[in-house]
């Protein structure tokens, strides 16, 4: 990893999950209405999240997941429900609190929330490890080393997100760079699917590992791509 690319880009993702966009973040991720764009977001983040619980047993009683920049928790909830020990882990200490206030009083007992860097090996070890559009802000490069450091705690599977390079998006991500603002999201990094396929084939990292399955979720303005990486038994 470009340890000073990752802290640089880590640093403003800390800085703008935690102050400029709390507050949408918090609205995004709740039941109160959003506009028509925004909508087509929420709605694809659902899908997302369907789909990564679905690659997951039906029983996750006693299994250590960790959420790897967990948001507000929704996830961490859904998995929480299902019996699983759940490690939820973001760099913003405000959207923590928030998704610790969001959990109903029974399900406190299965989720510890932290916030930290997900990378921090302190957290232990885990069976499963889902990093939901949580890596999607890092270059290539150095979100191949995240995989990569978080692979040597997990036992069964990484299931990770991450945006697929598309004409259209890398457009728009260069018009974006034309005009610069202050309270703008750190840009998305658009991943060649092919390239990140092969780079993670190529790693001395992932000499036991699979990737099972790989699927799109596109809905309005919200593209994302879900890929598995399953470690051989
Ligand atoms: C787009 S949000 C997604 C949140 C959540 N996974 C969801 O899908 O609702 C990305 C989150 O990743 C967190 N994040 C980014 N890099 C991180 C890191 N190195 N360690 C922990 N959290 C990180 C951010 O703070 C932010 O809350």
């Amino acid at each position: 990893m470009d340890a000073i690319s990752y802290l640089d880009r880590r640093s403003k993702l800390q800085d703008y999950f935690d102050r400029t966009a709390n507050d949408a973040w918090a609205k995004l991720t709740s039941d109160a209405p959003v506009s028509g764009i925004r909508a087509t977001v929420r709605a694809g983040r659902d899908q997302m999240r369907n789909t990564i619980i679905s690659r997951l047993p039906e029983e996750l009683s006693g299994k250590r997941i960790l959420d790897a920049g967990c948001g507000t928790g929704a996830l961490a909830l859904e998995l929480a429900n299902k019996g699983a020990l759940v490690t939820a882990v973001d760099l913003s200490p405000n959207l923590i609190e928030l998704a610790k206030s969001r959990i109903p009083e029974g399900n406190r007992r299965n989720i510890k929330f932290h916030s930290g860097d997900m990378l921090d090996d302190a957290y232990g070890e885990f069976d499963y490890v889902i990093g939901m559009d949580s890596m999607i802000h890092y270059c290539a490069k150095d979100m191949l080393v995240v995989l990569e450091k978080l692979s040597s705690r997990v036992s069964e599977k990484i299931l990770f997100t991450f945006a697929p390079s598309t004409l259209p998006l890398e457009v728009m991500i260069r018009v974006g760079r034309l005009f610069p603002r202050k309270d703008r999201a750190p840009f998305i990094e658009p991943i060649s699917h092919t390239k990140l396929h092969k780079s993670i084939n190529q790693s001395p990292w992932f000499v036991d590992w699979e990737t099972p399955f790989t699927h799109l979720v596109s809905s309005g303005f919200y593209k994302s791509q879900l890929m598995e990486l399953t470690k051989q038994s």
